[in-house]
């Protein structure tokens, strides 16, 4: 995670590149640092906490220059080492004339450290980083670009790279090998900028390159050249929208709960153009398209935290309705297991911000098998969202912080989507049941809302759980997802422990933590299902837990209840799981935890 940032141009430093930095911190906020660089001096400002903190440190110290400067920045979420001042980017050689920062991790950096030290290189550092910048000055060759090219083969594994050096005044080199890494440039060409991903990007940008892996930017003066293998290359640069990236927090407390109450717009929006509400059928057009040329008698769905809990939802679908064979494979785990291709296997990877190395990894081994592959992603021009021919977007905006809500909501929307694909195209077509699903469907956005309205009564509920420190949430069926979700939810924000488990496990082992201190909340809309639930809350309350019902119908037996609106079984799970949402954003809210920025988290995991 980490997020980096690079500038040349004649812009005021404190401004621009603090904007810059804030836009980057939803990828990690341990500390940050910046350094300016220009022909005649250097500035280094750093500082442990978030951006606002160097935002601070950094007022009134930088001035307008009308020179060319050139800044490299960064924004942590540690992997090596502490949070400590010291530990901190830019890393810079022991004398002090190369400087870096860097998102991803070396793998090898012990053994090269180990090389440095032989040498009597001093370290002021616990990170991978501050290795690849003595690295460079132990191979230096009287140029920096020479040197960067001949280091990098040495290097194992992920990165992102902005170097400068004192040696090479009016030079800035950026890199990328794994970790992702954008290039962009003003229409005069007088600013040019790079940043570790487009979701910081805030307005129009006509001119961005996307680089692939190998591929090196050269900026000297205001000039730049692109190297892709270290040899030159021409790379054709593009336009993005991103007015559709712009994210304002409006009145709302915090980003989250705006993100919460945006669901039912999201929905609409994943719905446009991909299902005819009239004539109650699909509108098949893109991505199925691309998939009607393929027979495919199973999916494979591959994704991490809360896009995998999505998916798991995705096999009971299309076992349930369209008869798919379909499992789930946690990303970080599936490139260890010996993978054999199936060629009428769909593998489809899910990512909110299309830049988990854990996906990603896997998702490269399996396109060079030639294995059919298929991606739901959330941020256009995102690492995976390249990697592959078809894919469908999920359409839910930007997601700035830390807890993904829209996104999984979105998610199991497209999943119900490419659900109702397969259903139509297998031969197994229950028609009443299909009209009858996107009918519904159609409705969730209103019903989204009316839960929403219910969101003090939540609260009031929250405040009542608040003071336990661990809770159950049980499951039964297609809950299964929420269940996962809502738990991890809950987890993230309110620094609860929280373990999710199918209700009818309680009694093969876990019941024994239940007491008067360990309450368990149950999802259990009035499905075929219901009645059975209702057992697991009396196994509860015999051995004297609490009971946190969510369901349609008032439970008279548990001991609170957050009462949801009715839809139909197959539909239940969007607004359970928006009931998880709030009763995890209330109960941190009302525990003061800093919600859009847990600690420990970033918002895109790009290191594995
Ligand atoms: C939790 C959360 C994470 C992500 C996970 C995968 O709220 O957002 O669990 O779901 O890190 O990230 P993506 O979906 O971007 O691949």
């Amino acid at each position: 995670m980490c997020g980096i940032f690079g500038y040349v141009g004649k812009q005021n430093a404190s401004k621009v590149l603090i904007h810059w930095l804030e836009k980057l911190e939803y990828r990690g906020y341990d500390s940050a640092w910046f350094v300016v660089w220009n022909t005649s001096w250097l500035q280094l400002v750093k500082s442990v906490g978030k951006v606002s903190y160097l935002t601070a440190k950094s007022e009134n110290t930088l001035v307008a220059d009308e020179t060319f400067s050139y800044w490299i920045a960064h924004t942590r979420w540690a992997t090596h080492g502490w949070v400590t001042e010291n530990n901190c980017h830019p890393h810079y050689s022991e004398n002090e004339k190369i400087y870096l920062v860097h998102n991803g991790i070396i793998e090898n950096y012990k053994e090269l450290k180990d090389s440095l030290v032989a040498k009597w290189y001093k370290f002021y550092s616990e990170t991978d980083s501050e290795v690849v910048a003595k690295l460079i000055e132990d191979s230096w060759e009287w140029n920096l670009l020479k040197t960067v090219e001949k280091v990098l083969p040495t290097l194992e594994w992920a990165y992102a790279f902005l170097f400068i050096s004192k040696e090479n005044p009016d030079e800035i080199i950026g890199v990328k090998y794994w970790s992702p890494l954008v290039f962009w440039y003003s229409n005069d060409k007088k600013d040019l900028y790079f940043s570790s991903d487009t979701q910081a990007l805030a307005w129009v940008v006509e001119n961005i390159i996307f680089l692939d892996d190998w591929e090196l930017v050269h900026i000297k003066s205001s000039d730049y050249t692109i190297k892709s293998e270290w040899k030159l290359v021409s790379k054709s640069a593009e336009k993005i929208d991103v007015a559709s990236l712009k994210a304002e927090k409006w009145d709302f407390k915090h980003f989250m709960l705006k993100e919460i109450f945006e669901q039912p717009k999201v929905l609409n929006d994943v719905f446009r153009w991909r299902i005819d509400f009239e004539n109650l059928k699909l509108n098949k057009a893109g991505s199925f398209e691309e998939l009607d040329k393929f027979e495919f008698d199973k999916v494979v769905f591959v994704a991490c935290g809360t896009s995998y809990h999505a998916w798991w939802l995705g096999t009971y679908w299309l076992q349930d309705l369209a008869g798919m064979d379909s499992s789930v494979e946690v990303a970080s785990e599936y490139e260890y297991k010996n993978i054999r291709v199936e060629a009428k296997t769909l593998y489809v990877f899910i990512s909110q911000s299309g830049e988990t190395a854990d996906s990603i990894e896997p998702l490269k081994y399996l396109k060079s098998k030639w294995a059919h592959t298929f991606w739901i992603v959330n941020v256009v021009g995102s690492t995976i969202s390249r990697l592959t021919d078809s894919w469908m977007f999920t359409r839910a905006g930007t997601e700035v912080w830390v807890a993904s809500t829209k996104a999984f909501t979105a998610q199991i929307c497209t999943i119900l989507i490419l659900t109702l694909y397969f259903w139509e195209k297998n031969w197994n077509l229950w028609r009443q049941k299909y009209r009858q699903i996107i009918q519904e469907l159609q409705k969730i956005p209103g019903i989204i809302d009316e839960l929403l309205k219910e969101s003090e009564e939540i609260r009031k509920v929250a405040q009542e759980i608040k003071d336990y420190k661990q809770f159950f949430f049980l499951w039964r069926h297609l809950e299964l997802a929420v269940a996962y979700e809502s738990s991890l939810k809950f987890k993230e924000i309110s620094y609860l422990n929280s373990q999710a488990l199918p209700s009818w496990e309680l009694k093969h082992g876990s019941l024994a933590l239940v007491d008067k201190d360990f309450p368990s909340v149950i999802f259990m809309p009035s499905d075929f299902l219901y009645e059975k639930n209702l057992s697991s809350i009396q196994e509860v309350k015999a051995r004297n837990g609490k009971i946190l019902a969510v369901s349609n119908k008032k439970i008279d037996s548990a001991t609170w209840n957050v009462i949801i609106p009715e839809t139909i079984e197959e539909t239940y799970p969007f607004i359970t799981a928006i009931a998880g949402q709030l009763i995890a954003y209330h109960t941190a809210d009302l525990l003061w935890r800093d919600i859009d920025k847990p600690r420990n988290l970033a918002k895109s995991v790009t290191v594995k």
